[in-house]
């Protein structure tokens, strides 16, 4: 526990949020001001200092709720024994026999603002099962595993093997620091492999690779907040910075303005966004992309990629974006016959048709440099 607690809380941090809190051991561990506590248990007494809720935390309506810190020890209930309350079906795109555990990741990926942080300890099974696999994914495109710890053994009483991870919420993908066992041996740090079972197998440690373009560039991609909290504050007539959309991005040059645009089942001109009429976090938000950035579309055949030098444009989800100190480098790299071989070989087959690809930030900073 404490070790999840040091890695998920971050200098700034403020709020924190157990969603399976039970005794709050979790939360008081944390040491932060703001505590919420939720859990389904009549007898599960916080204690002093924890804003307790009693209530189902998956099926809960959380409105708008963010916070900075999500930490936690979630049930490990199996589906299967759920199934019959749940109907069979998971909110949060998990298969009929993904453990709740799963869902308590996904719920806490989501309520957490962007650059917060999520800790949990999870069965190991979740790294690998196929009902799983949609969690993992929605999971991946959210937010950045930074370090975990996994054990062979049992621990605490659990009929089950627990590993942990600690995710930054909107981070570029990077290496995932590890530690292993009831000592916590420091293992080689690794990428975030494609598999997360990978994890736990192998797979090749940092230190052997070469040097790639995350080594020079950060990568992000924005997700529903952004998305939903964009909605509404779009439009031909606004005032405000130009919103970019994948289909607007051709290697070396944006549309915007002289093609047309979907964004939220609307067709638009040259969408520009009312700043005034975002919450404050999406003001935040659109604060940090408003930089100098190059903008890639998501879904290509080609790596799309545009420099926005002066930090006019405005990404929308699922655009890419990269934060780099040398950006010419990063562009001349994304436009080379290498990294369009690279990201195909190593994504094949997870577009929407044969030959064009998904990208994602991890992928993108997986291509070396040469
Ligand atoms: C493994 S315990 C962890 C409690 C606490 N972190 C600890 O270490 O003492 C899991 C907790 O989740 C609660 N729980 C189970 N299902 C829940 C749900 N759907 N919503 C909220 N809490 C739930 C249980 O009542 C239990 O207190």
């Amino acid at each position: 526990m404490a070790a999840v607690v040091r890695e998920a809380v971050f200098a700034g941090a403020r709020s924190a949020l157990d969603p399976a809190c039970g005794d709050g051991r979790f939360l008081r561990a944390t040491g932060l001001p703001e505590l919420t506590g939720v859990d389904i248990d009549p007898a599960a007494t916080p204690g002093p200092g924890v804003d307790f809720v009693r209530g189902d935390a998956l099926t809960r309506e959380w409105g708008s709720a963010q916070f900075d810190v999500v930490v936690g020890n979630p049930p490990f209930l199996n589906q299967l024994s759920a199934r019959t309350t749940r109907g069979g079906s998971s909110r949060f795109g998990g298969g009929p026999y993904a453990d709740a555990a799963a869902e308590f990741l996904a719920l806490a990926v989501q309520l957490v603002r962007p650059g917060g942080r999520v800790g949990l300890v999870l069965p190991q099974s979740l790294l690998s099962t196929r009902d799983g696999a949609a969690i993992r994914a929605a999971v991946d495109e959210a937010a950045a595993l930074r370090w975990m710890w996994w054990s062979p053994t049992h621990l605490f009483d659990a009929q089950v093997r627990v590993w942990a991870g600690v995710w930054e919420v909107g981070g570029a993908a990077g290496a995932v620091r590890r530690s292993f066992g009831p000592q916590f041996a420091q293992l080689p740090a690794m990428t975030m492999p494609a598999a997360w079972s990978g994890l736990i197998s192998g797979g090749t440690p940092i230190a052997n690779d070469g040097p790639t373009l995350g080594d020079i560039a950060a990568f992000t991609v924005d997700f529903r907040d952004q998305y939903y909290g964009l909605v509404g504050a779009v439009g031909d007539d606004e005032v405000g910075p130009p919103l970019v959309t994948s289909g607007l991005i051709e290697p070396g040059r944006c549309l915007w303005g002289e093609r047309p645009v979907r964004f939220a089942k609307q067709q638009f001109a040259a969408p520009r966004v009312a700043l005034d009429r975002l919450t404050p976090a999406l003001q935040r938000w659109a604060e940090s992309r408003l930089v100098p950035k190059i903008l890639i579309a998501n879904q290509t055949k080609l790596i799309e990629a545009v420099h926005d030098p002066t930090g006019e444009w405005l990404p929308s989800v699922p655009v890419i974006t990269c934060l780099t100190e040398q950006p010419e480098r990063v562009l001349a790299v994304l436009a080379s016959g290498a990294a369009n071989h690279w990201v195909h070989h190593h994504a094949a087959g997870s577009g929407l048709s044969a030959t064009s690809v998904r990208l994602n930030p991890r992928l993108l900073a997986s291509i070396p440099l040469r």
